[in-house]
């Protein structure tokens, strides 16, 4: 059976009371693969979360973290304040931290250690621009991003990893990376995975695409042999699209329905 994580990023997108009319909505759905959702919401909305979903399997993540335990950082929230209100999950990485925050590989590194030391999953983004795919780069750009976040982990940390693949031409365009593109990329992060820490850990690693994945092209996507779910932006916003991703992740991971 292949398993899957369909994880929402809210990005800074809605209130408290909205966030608790969507988690009732989503509760009403009764996905049967509710072990295999998540939504990564803003900080203000996590507990609404964790307290909405507290009857449920459905995880909740954040979307940034510091890598420091507690200090003079001003606006920050560390690993420690995560764990204490029940997170499961957290992206590090994400491109608009990279392009727009100035998030560095090496602070990328630091909040994963930080997250496991918590026993939170970090979700590390990876992902060229339109550029860097178009210089004939993105195998570069990715392996270099991999590299530098996973620096100094053991094969048991990065076990406990989730990637995902985000080209950042895709992220909130409407421009989807076709399977091929996806499917292609993600082997070779698989294959990376695989040349530093070994068959098994490659198997067990979790990568996701994300890029304007919505229910018209999740079938194909996630269907490649080395996707594991999605990292979903606009289409999480609505439980409609939101749940129907997630069925059909469920339908592949029951059928072994592989492309
Ligand atoms: P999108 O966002 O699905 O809206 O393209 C994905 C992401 O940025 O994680």
């Amino acid at each position: 059976m292949k398993e899957f994580l369909i994880a929402g990023n809210w990005k800074m997108y809605k209130t408290s009371a909205e966030a608790k009319a969507f988690a009732k909505e989503l509760k009403e759905q009764k996905l049967p693969n509710e072990d295999m959702v998540a939504i990564m919401a803003p900080y203000t909305q996590l507990t609404t979360l964790v307290d909405e979903f507290a009857d449920t399997k459905l995880g909740v993540g954040a979307q940034n973290v510091h890598y420091e335990k507690e200090g003079a950082f001003t606006g920050e929230i560390s690993a420690d304040m995560l764990e204490e209100i029940g997170i499961k999950y957290c992206v590090v990485g994400h491109s608009e931290r990279r392009q727009y925050y100035g998030e560095t590989d090496n602070a990328v590194n630091l909040k994963i250690k930080a997250l496991l030391a918590k026993e939170i999953t970090p979700i590390l983004c990876v992902g060229e621009t339109l550029e860097q795919r178009e210089n004939g780069m993105p195998q570069l750009v990715v392996s270099t991003q991999l590299m530098n976040g996973l620096a100094g982990l053991s094969e048991e940390d990065v076990r406990k990893i989730v990637i995902a693949y985000e080209p950042v031409w895709a992220i909130g365009t409407g421009k989807t990376a076709t399977p091929e593109q996806a499917e292609e990329m993600c082997g070779f992060i698989k294959g990376m995975i695989e040349g530093l820490f070994g068959e098994v850990c490659s198997y067990v690693v979790k990568v996701l695409y994300g890029g304007s994945m919505k229910p018209a092209n999740a079938k194909e996507l996630l269907s490649q042999p080395s996707i594991n779910g999605g990292l979903i932006g606009g289409a999480s916003l609505k439980v409609e699209s939101f749940a129907e991703i997630a069925r059909i992740a469920y339908e592949i991971s029951n059928t072994g329905n592989f492309c």
